[in-house]
């Protein structure tokens, strides 16, 4: 099974937090997919071990979609490759995703991911070669 997905990015901002939801899908119901928020609570609170925050998801306890989709992938995939995932602050100004031109630098200003405790958590899987990291970026 091939998985893509979309990674939007959360960021502070004069249009406010959320960036370009998508207000139109160019394809067939039959085509369309919806995620389990099972994934997005068993990456967060049992694998990356963020904070409850008594049930509310917000400040610092929201997984990047990107490990919510390994966490997916591990479920159905028996094995899980990943490429161009990590941030490199060497690279303040390179872009953060491939398909827009939000900078690295902006994912420090996040205050709903944790991403030094995702990427505690990344590493590991890559260390006990759980899952392979194709651009050495974790
Ligand atoms: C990330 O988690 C660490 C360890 O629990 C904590 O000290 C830090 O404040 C958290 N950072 C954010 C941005 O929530």
């Amino acid at each position: 099974m091939f998985l893509s997905i979309s990674l939007p990015i959360i960021q502070r901002g004069t249009e406010g937090f959320w960036k370009s939801v998508a207000h139109y899908v160019p394809r067939e119901p039959t085509e369309m997919r919806i995620l389990n928020p099972y994934f997005i609570q068993e990456a967060a609170f049992q694998f990356i071990g963020l904070p409850l925050n008594n049930g509310l998801m917000g400040k610092g306890n929201i997984p990047t979609l990107g490990t919510v989709a390994i966490t997916m992938a591990l479920h159905n995939c028996d094995e899980v490759a990943v490429a161009g995932f990590g941030y490199d602050m060497n690279t303040p100004h390179a872009p953060l995703h491939y398909y827009e031109t939000v900078k690295m630098s902006a994912i420090k200003e996040s205050w709903t991911h944790n991403i030094s405790k995702e990427k505690e958590f990344l590493r590991k899987l890559v260390k006990a070669n759980i899952i392979t990291d194709m651009t050495n970026g974790i």
